[in-house]
């Protein structure tokens, strides 16, 4: 039996992970998400801050309801309205159901931004704590900028929510300051000077402004704590979170100075990963430690050449530990249906029927475009059929001439709200004509602020990949779009993003 102490590994992708720019999701893609996590097993799913909005508290309810392994943890601060809405909606998880309930304590928060004196702040913390174990003992407190707390406060403060009924109490680095050798002295510090410590399970919660987040948390682990909180992708407000991935994969393959276990399936990772920025759009960087795409690559001759020899010369883990198959070329024209499924399974898409056959008559049209599908292929099949956002604006059809001689000019056809409409526009070029019919026919008020163009695989036949990124009223949504013709994937891209702004339009949030 390995001796290794268990870490709580606590996912906040659908909560802090969604205050990331452009990150908002909706509810079926925030159930799609739940599901993966779920799969790979973590422990906690924090699924939202159920008074945020409607929006939030039915994905935090639909959540409790449908994912049955992992805990299921809302947000809410020290109030007592919010307290009793995170209950309504996570009452549906049963004891899996996770009070998340936080106030900050650091002097700059106290002063500036609650207003409270030390005793006000522990006695709000403490009532809500209180209030909370009244509908579940599963209570977890946060002290919001813990780390720019005075430690005696800080340590009062533990005391008290863990007396009150705090079964985890996190100590957040709200805002990414501190640096291993700090935090692994503040949580060793709340061991030695809390006297009921051994009474909750600590946890740790970094943000990564200072590009510190999972090396702080692993210090934190170090010193005694018990749960890390962390997003794939490391996605989350300003500069993100710490990353799942990072983490996981930084305890199991540095077991041998760090004896700790999760009990994350990691050979899910890769998975998660691909369907959350498949989801948000928010694209991986290509250098991005576990998930990016160079991750495993091996370009240097030297080290090709080692690997060659014997794979550890430089591959400290396997690509297949996160799940990720060296098999990359897997359809073609004459692959049928069992082949296609299979090969979707294997890259973490668990499919409804319906959904598997709308996307294999997507499959087969670009097959027949196309002589070699690959995995990437079919991400952006997946993307663009089955995880939709609800459909405001629709591209019917469109045409676009363009050259060095006449005008470019872009008809588009579109269903907006039901209506077919239709319109020819000049532009700069192709693309620039066709954003212009579109913005006409949807009259949207958004700004364009960025536009990108890839190639999801080589060749000169392969898909083209288009990102648009839009603002409106200080909101920011980025829309995908995937065609072998550059100019529709463009259009795609942009009116996936109009109906992102549609539907974060619907929702209101609370900044913290
Ligand atoms: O960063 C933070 O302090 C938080 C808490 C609400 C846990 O996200
Ligand atoms: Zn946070």
């Amino acid at each position: 039996m390995s001796k290794a102490k268990s870490i709580t590994i606590f996912d906040t992708t659908l909560r802090d992970g969604e205050q990331s720019p452009g990150a908002s999701m909706n509810i079926e893609e925030k159930l799609r998400i739940a599901h993966q996590l779920e799969k790979m097993n973590v422990d906690v799913i924090e699924a939202g801050f159920p008074i945020a909005s409607e929006g939030d508290f039915e994905a935090v309810r639909r959540v409790a309801k449908a994912i049955k392994g992992p805990q299921i943890a809302g947000l809410c601060r020290a109030s007592n309205k919010d307290i009793d809405r995170a209950w309504e909606a996570l009452q549906y998880a049963g004891e899996r159901g996770r009070i998340h309930t936080f106030i900050a304590t650091s002097d700059i928060h106290m002063e500036l931004k609650l207003k409270m004196s030390e005793e006000q702040v522990v006695e709000a913390a403490v009532k809500a704590v209180k209030r909370a174990a009244g509908y579940t003992p599963n209570v977890e407190f946060s002290a919001e900028d813990a780390v720019r707390t005075r430690l005696p406060f800080l340590a009062r403060v533990v005391e008290a929510v863990i007396d009150a009924g705090a079964k985890t109490v996190n100590i957040p680095d709200t805002v990414g300051y501190t640096i291993p050798s700090e935090y692994f002295n503040i949580i060793k510090y709340l061991k030695d000077n809390v006297p009921n410590i051994e009474k909750t399970v600590l946890s740790v919660h970094c943000h990564n402004d200072l590009g510190l987040a999972v090396a702080n948390s692993l210090a934190a682990v170090q010193a005694g704590a018990e749960q890390v909180e962390c997003t794939i992708n490391g996605i989350g407000e300003r500069a993100g979170n710490c990353s799942l991935e990072e983490v996981v994969m930084a305890l199991r393959t540095r077991h041998d100075i760090m004896p700790f276990k999760t009990g994350v399936q990691t050979e899910h990772i890769y998975a998660a990963s691909k369907l959350l920025s498949t989801i948000t759009g928010i694209v991986v960087q290509p250098n991005k430690a576990i998930v990016g795409a160079n991750a495993f690559a091996h370009e240097a001759g030297i080290h090709q050449h080692g690997m060659l020899m014997d794979k550890s010369t430089y591959e400290i883990m396997t690509p297949e530990s996160i799940g990720l198959s060296k098999n990359k070329l897997v359809l073609g024209k004459h692959s049928g249906r069992h082949a296609f499924v299979q090969r979707l399974g294997e890259l973490g898409y668990d499919l409804s029927k319906e959904d598997i056959e709308k996307a294999f008559v997507r499959f087969k049209a670009l097959a027949d475009a196309k002589k070699e599908i690959f995995d990437e292929d079919l991400d952006a099949i997946v993307a663009d059929e089955i995880i939709r956002v609800p459909e405001t604006y629709k591209l019917l059809q469109m045409n676009v001439s363009s050259g060095s001689f006449a005008a470019p000019t872009a008809t588009v056809e579109m269903e907006v709200d039901g209506k077919v409409k239709k319109t020819a526009t000049m532009g700069d070029g192709p693309v620039d004509a066709t954003f212009k019919a579109i913005k006409k026919l949807s009259r949207t008020k958004a700004r364009l602020l960025n536009f990108s163009v890839g190639a999801i695989t080589g060749g000169t036949d392969a898909q083209g990949e288009c990102t648009v990124r839009l603002e409106l009223d200080g909101r920011e949504v980025l829309g995908q779009g995937a065609h072998p013709d550059i100019i529709v994937a463009s259009a795609k891209a942009y009116i996936n993003a109009l109906n992102k702004m549609a539907t974060v339009a619907q929702r209101t949030s609370i900044h913290l």
